[in-house]
């Protein structure tokens, strides 16, 4: 049998950018939280967000779906103007991005399935909301189960599941939404390494298979490098460092974390 071929992202000359990012600032009062970002991401594309706790790694994501306010020369995602999107135009660009968290925010009672089940909700509307989930989304749970590798475990209670099957299941409801791009901020934070790794190979497949690019924040330089493509370090709100994962080296990894760059590297 031979292994799985994870295909490389599509040439980055020929897809256009799912982000579209110039010159982003975020303020809160008299704190720069972003100070100039710019950021592109392209289909397909593993992207990791590094740097000290407070650089603006979960500001820099907020203001993808407009859960921060923010100022910047250009903002797309998925074609949308973030910006301009308010009330209906809003929420449709909020369910085409897909968030994993750090602690999985799953509905600890209800079983992985039903969790999972609850990503596709935006599409299901009200009349399937009242009379449970349809066949066809039940058969497309259980498929996204067995994607992420829990075939077995879909009646289960997901409080009673480890923390890498909670993951599993977060990113399977992730994808139940169709997303066009999905944000993970810390998801393998609370996770022991090899499981870190495990669930950031997901990512990285998943990114491939279905050309959805994934951001990542991470607090493990040795993380990125091996699973990201692109790393965007950030210092006080600013972008010290935007290359490939392999250009991640150790002056690079001083440049985005100053003195402190020793307690990172693993
Ligand atoms: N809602 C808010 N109100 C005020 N300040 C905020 C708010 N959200 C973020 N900040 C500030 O913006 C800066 C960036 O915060 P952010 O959460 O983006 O950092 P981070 O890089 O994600 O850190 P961590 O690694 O700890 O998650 C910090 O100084 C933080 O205190
Ligand atoms: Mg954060």
């Amino acid at each position: 049998m031979t292994a799985p071929v994870i295909r490389p992202p599509r040439s980055s000359i020929v897809s256009p950018p799912v982000i579209a990012g110039r010159n982003i600032r975020v303020t809160f009062g008299d704190n720069i939280a972003l100070d100039g970002v710019d950021l592109t991401v392209r289909p397909g594309e593993v992207v990791g967000l590094l740097g000290h706790s407070g650089s603006g790694k979960s500001t820099l994501m907020k203001t993808l779906t407009r859960l921060t306010d923010f100022t910047a020369d250009e903002l797309t995602v998925a074609g949308r103007d973030v910006a301009q999107q308010n009330g209906s135009d809003l929420r449709s660009l909020r369910s085409d991005v897909g968030y994993v968290f750090q602690h999985f925010n799953l509905v600890p009672r209800l079983s992985a399935l039903t969790n999972v089940l609850t990503g596709g909700l935006y599409d299901a509307g009200a009349v399937n909301l009242i009379g449970g989930f349809g066949r066809t989304q039940r058969v497309e749970a259980l498929e996204l189960l067995r994607r992420v590798g829990l075939e077995g475990k879909a009646s289960q209670q997901s409080r009673t599941l480890s923390g890498g099957e909670q993951q599993r299941v977060a990113i399977a409801r992730t994808l139940m939404q169709h997303p066009k791009l999905i944000l993970a901020d810390e998801p393998v934070a609370s996770l022991d390494p090899r499981l870190a790794g495990t669930i950031l190979t997901l990512l990285r497949e998943i990114a491939r298979e279905r050309q959805v690019p994934v951001i990542v924040s991470l607090h493990v330089v040795g993380l990125a490098r091996k699973y990201t493509d692109r790393v965007i370090g950030l210092r006080d709100g600013r972008t010290v460092f935007n290359s490939r994962a392999e250009e991640l080296n150790e002056e690079a990894v001083s440049t985005i974390y100053g003195e402190h760059a020793d307690i990172v590297e693993q």
